[in-house]
């Protein structure tokens, strides 16, 4: 039987990766799929959920927008830089009419969870307002969801978008703060992890040579990205930062090291804003559970994410009516 999840996402380049990856996972079923800002506004990160879906003829998955901005403050602008003005490194994938559902993420999460009750599983590779909202609007949220997967954070290395904070958790650090300390078990995929995991030029060209247009897309759009990452690697490639988070989710990828620790994030306006302070104190020995615990921080997994996640998507087929990617 398939594992039903809710994805949460902002639709950007690795966003991209980790949706083609899901529907490439056998072990579950994508019910829904919200957006929320991050590195485009949730409307333009929808739009470019529902082309890519419609590569993969999978249109009948619904997606809904979500919060385009944060708890507190407003949408910043997103990460063009990063992830080019359109969120997917500038390339255009045909509209396709497909719309979003009428519900707002939020609502379309909690009823997931109503349907699927104590299955639903989330996995979460953007900002984590939509999540808040939820946890706001029904406070027995937890008890329904079994198991939530969050890309974000940075527990023992440097943050990626100030000194101590990654870009998910600092694009809305009260969310976050909610999300961590909610009543559910939580996995945390932080850059400890993400940064390790990358892909190179060459499996980068077997995506473009795929046989599925979205393993095509998702090459296509890798181009802008891996041009960002000269400055962090030296060479062109790219971290795998939500494609980690889903392959650990779905089951594909074990975490190694992954300790329960008390989390919190900082929600200060000093320096130390969206930085995830993870308890790791009295780990020097191996990883210990810390009591009472409901957040797991993956620090290392089992072997490398790329060749696993090139195999599923090289193993997409191709649906009968070709979609256009330019
Ligand atoms: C995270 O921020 C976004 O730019 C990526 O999509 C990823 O979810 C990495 O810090
Ligand atoms: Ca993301």
């Amino acid at each position: 039987m398939t594992r039903p999840v809710y994805l949460d996402c902002d639709t950007g380049v690795d966003d991209s990766m980790a949706l083609a990856y899901l529907l490439a996972s056998p072990e579950i079923e994508l019910v829904g799929i919200g957006g929320v800002h991050g590195n485009v506004s949730a409307a333009q990160g929808v739009q470019n959920t529902l082309r890519l879906l419609a590569l993969a003829e999978r249109t009948d998955i619904p997606v809904a927008v979500g919060a385009n901005d944060p708890l507190v403050g407003e949408f910043a602008g997103g990460a063009p830089h990063v992830h080019g003005a359109n969120g997917i490194g500038n390339i255009e994938i045909a509209e396709t009419g497909a719309g979003p559902i009428d519900e707002d993420a939020a609502e379309l999460l909690l009823r997931l969870a109503r349907e699927h009750e104590g299955a639903l599983e989330i996995i979460a590779v953007g900002p984590l307002t939509n999540l808040a909202l939820a946890l706001e609007r029904d406070p027995e949220l937890p008890g329904r969801v079994a198991q939530v997967t969050v890309m974000g954070g940075a527990a023992l290395v440097p943050g990626n978008i100030t000194p101590v904070a990654e870009a998910n958790i600092a694009h809305d650090p009260e969310a976050a703060q909610a999300v961590v300390t909610a009543s559910w078990p939580v996995t945390l995929v932080p850059l400890d992890t993400t940064l390790a995991n990358v892909l190179d030029e060459a499996d980068r060209e077997r995506l473009c040579a795929a046989e599925a247009p979205i393993a095509r897309a998702v090459g296509a759009a890798l181009d802008y990205y891996f041009d960002f990452y000269v400055a962090e690697y030296g060479r062109r490639c790219s971290a795998l930062h939500d494609p980690l988070a889903a392959a650990i989710a779905v089951g594909g990828m074990l975490p190694r090291t992954a300790p329960a620790v008390p989390v919190e994030v900082d929600v200060t306006d000093g320096p130390g804003r969206g930085q995830t302070v993870c308890d790791l104190r009295g780990q020097r020995l191996g990883p210990v559970d810390r009591e009472g615990a409901t957040v797991r921080v993956v620090l290392e997994t089992e072997g490398a994410l790329a060749p696993h996640m090139m195999e599923r998507l090289l193993a997409l087929r191709a649906p009968d009516a070709e979609a256009n990617v330019a």
